[in-house]
C-alpha cells in the first residue's frame, strides 16, 4: 500500500499542522505556483509586491522531526520520574522511609494489601534477616514472619542464640502481600527493593541472611538457585550476605533442614569473625 503525503501525516497524527508563511515577492520566485498573480492581457502598472500570508503545512522532514522529538520526550519522562523516586528514597531517614512505605502505591499490590509490612526489630541490629513477602497473617498484623514460617524462623534464631528484636532485624524484599501468595512479579520487586536498599544503608548491619530464592536472587541480582548460592559469602551494597532456605520451604522439605542448620552455623562463625575484625 502506498501512502500519499496527507495519509502519511495523518498516520503520524500530525494533521493539521499549520504555520504562517510569508510569500516571496513574485519577482523572486515566479515559478512557484502559490505566487501566481492574475496577469492582465493589457500592459498596465507593475503590480505592488504581494505580501500575502497563507496557511501552509510545514515541510514533511520538519514534521517527522517534531514527532520524533515528542515521542522521545514522552518516553523519557517515566525514566525521569523513576529516577526522582529512587533519589528521594535514597535520602529518607528511618521514620520518613516508614511513612513512604506506608503511603506507597507504586505497584498494584497496594490495591489488595491490608497494610504494608516494613520490618520488625532493632534498626541498629548487626543481624538482618530478609524474607520474600508478607503472607496473609503478616498482612493482617503488619509484622513479618508471624505465621507458621515465622515460628520456624524464631526457632532458627534461637538455635544460634538470637531472639527476634534483640540485635536482629527482620524484613522482606516486598512490603506488600502478593495476592494468593503468588511470587512477586519482577516489576513489583523493582518498585519495592529500593525500600530495603535504604533500610540496609541506614542500618548498616554486619551480616544479612537471605531466606529463600526470591530474597537471594533479588539481593544478588542473579537467577542462580539457593542450592547454588549457599555455603559462601556474597555481598549486597558492601554488606556480607549468606544464603539459606526459606523457613516455609523447610516446613515442606524436612531433608533440607540439616543444610539450613549448616548455613546457620556458617552465619554464626562469619558474624564472630566480622565482630572480631571490627574490634581490632
Ligand atoms: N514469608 C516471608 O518471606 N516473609 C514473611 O514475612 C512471611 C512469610
Amino acid at each position: 500500500m502506498s501512502l500519499n503525503r496527507d495519509d502519511m501525516l495523518r498516520e503520524l497524527e500530525l494533521l493539521p499542522v499549520w504555520k504562517l508563511r510569508e510569500l516571496p515577492s513574485p519577482g523572486r520566485e515566479a515559478a512557484a505556483p502559490q505566487t501566481q498573480v492574475p496577469v492582465s492581457e493589457e500592459p498596465g502598472p507593475a503590480p505592488e509586491p504581494v505580501q500575502q500570508q497563507v496557511a501552509e503545512v510545514a515541510p514533511l522532514p520538519d514534521l517527522i522531526e517534531m514527532k520524533v522529538e515528542v515521542i522521545a520526550k514522552v518516553n523519557a519522562e517515566p525514566a525521569v520520574f523513576a529516577e526522582n523516586r529512587l533519589e528521594r528514597i535514597r535520602h529518607l531517614d528511618w521514620p520518613a522511609l516508614q511513612r513512604c512505605v506506608q503511603d506507597c502505591v507504586a505497584c498494584e499490590l497496594s490495591a489488595t494489601r491490608t497494610q504494608t509490612v516494613f520490618g520488625v526489630g532493632d534498626p541498629h541490629a548487626e543481624w538482618l534477616f530478609v524474607g520474600e513477602a508478607p503472607g496473609v497473617e503478616e498482612d493482617r498484623k503488619g509484622e513479618p514472619f508471624v505465621g507458621q514460617a515465622g515460628k520456624l524462623l524464631d526457632n532458627m534464631l534461637a538455635a544460634i542464640k538470637l531472639k527476634r528484636g534483640q540485635n536482629t532485624y527482620i524484613a522482606n524484599i516486598m512490603k506488600c502481600r502478593p495476592p494468593e501468595n503468588r511470587d512477586p512479579h519482577r516489576g513489583e520487586i523493582a518498585q519495592c527493593e529500593p525500600f530495603l536498599e535504604r533500610q540496609v544503608a541506614l542500618m548498616q548491619p554486619k551480616l544479612i541472611l537471605a531466606l529463600g530464592r526470591v530474597a537471594a536472587q533479588t539481593l544478588l541480582q542473579t537467577d542462580a538457585t539457593v542450592a547454588e548460592l549457599r555455603g559462601r559469602l556474597h555481598s549486597y551494597n558492601g554488606v556480607p550476605v549468606i544464603i539459606t532456605y526459606h523457613p516455609a520451604y523447610l516446613l515442606r522439605n524436612l531433608a533440607d533442614k540439616a543444610r539450613a542448620w549448616e548455613d546457620l552455623c556458617y552465619a554464626r562463625r562469619t558474624m564472630q569473625e566480622l565482630q572480631a575484625a571490627t574490634q581490632v
